[in-house]
């Protein structure tokens, strides 16, 4: 079976298909491929293990149904057209579970960065702006009993509530497609609708797949119905938010700040607005970004591609 692998990922994944007899093909990561260098070389393997979120929409189904699965190098699958997958019975399979610490942590991060203006404040000594101790400076809100929203209670939005809890005792109220009766049981979570879920929320942070049903669902309207001390933050996908309308946002005091791990689109460009505001931190997409994370992350997509391999189930399938 020949792998095509579209940048390298951590030895501790590459080693386990190595050991299977796995024929591997690698493409360095400086190598940046056109699409249709992408698809020729995935018309040529069995297996896409893919890193990134390349689109692979009904065109590249239609262009690569000799694929016998696609093993992700990411929990997220939004950037894979599933029903074109299924139709052509390609098994997807993602990396749930290991990033959830990694993930949790970024959000918890960007929030006390952003109640406490960290960066900013790290920012002014860079620009040689730290003047005499002032009373009423750099003044932030502390977190303390305050209400954490989640928008969408999953494994990571789980560890992030449970995290809050425990180190600032927040009320956690969620919106979610279903109830988590965990979730209610182990950290007195409230099930609230979306609207509620805005206007009580002191810290909303978003952890739910992205569909195109919630694309810029936080917007113009929804910020304006968000509390004035409350900070937004998103580590899911930039999609989530309207750019602009968060910018305004944050510009007019509608809400207090912002944290963001992810944009759109991204890379982010260097002179987007948003990275000028005292009140906004973003950070290049590296939620999962840590040695342990993406370890565990190489070891479950090999896991997927070895199951290809023997003929079995992948044990972590988006949809089968
Ligand atoms: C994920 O795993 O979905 C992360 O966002 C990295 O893409």
């Amino acid at each position: 079976m020949n792998v095509f692998i579209n940048k390298d990922i951590p030895e501790a994944g590459i080693s386990l298909l190595r050991k299977k007899g796995i024929n591997l093909t690698i493409n360095p990561t400086e190598n940046v491929l056109s699409r249709n260098e992408f698809i020729k070389i995935c018309q040529e393997n069995d297996v896409l293990l893919n890193v990134g979120a390349n689109n692979l929409d009904e065109d590249f189904f239609q262009q690569c149904s000799n694929l016998k699965g696609i093993a992700l190098f990411s929990v997220g699958f939004d950037a894979v057209k599933i029903a074109s997958a299924n139709s052509r019975k390609i098994p997807v399979g993602n990396t749930p579970d290991v990033l959830n610490r990694a993930t949790s942590d970024i959000a918890f991060l960007l929030m006390q960065n952003v109640a406490r203006k960290a960066f900013f404040n790290h920012k002014k000594i860079i620009n040689g702006d730290w003047n005499t101790f002032n009373a009423l400076e750099n003044l932030g809100q502390e977190l303390y009993g305050k209400t954490l929203g989640i928008f969408g209670l999953g494994r990571i939005g789980f560890e992030m509530a449970r995290k809050c809890k425990v180190a600032f005792e927040m009320n956690i109220i969620y919106h979610n497609r279903s109830h988590n009766e965990n979730a209610e049981k182990e950290l007195n979570a409230q099930y609230v609708d979306f609207e509620t879920l805005l206007s009580e929320s002191d810290v909303l942070s978003i952890h739910s797949n992205y569909t195109t049903e919630n694309n810029e669902l936080f917007n113009k309207d929804t910020f304006a119905k968000m509390k004035r001390n409350a900070i937004f933050i998103n580590t899911a996908r930039g999609k989530f938010h309207n750019e602009n309308d968060l910018f305004q946002a944050l510009t007019n005091d509608i809400i207090w700040g912002a944290g963001l791990d992810v944009t759109n689109p991204e890379p982010m460009k260097q002179d987007n607005p948003l990275l000028s505001l005292p009140n906004c931190c973003v950070l290049p997409h590296i939620g999962s970004a840590t040695f342990e994370a993406r370890n565990a992350m190489a070891v479950c997509a090999a896991q997927n591609v070895i199951a290809l391999f023997e003929d079995k189930k992948m044990p972590f399938c988006v949809n089968e």
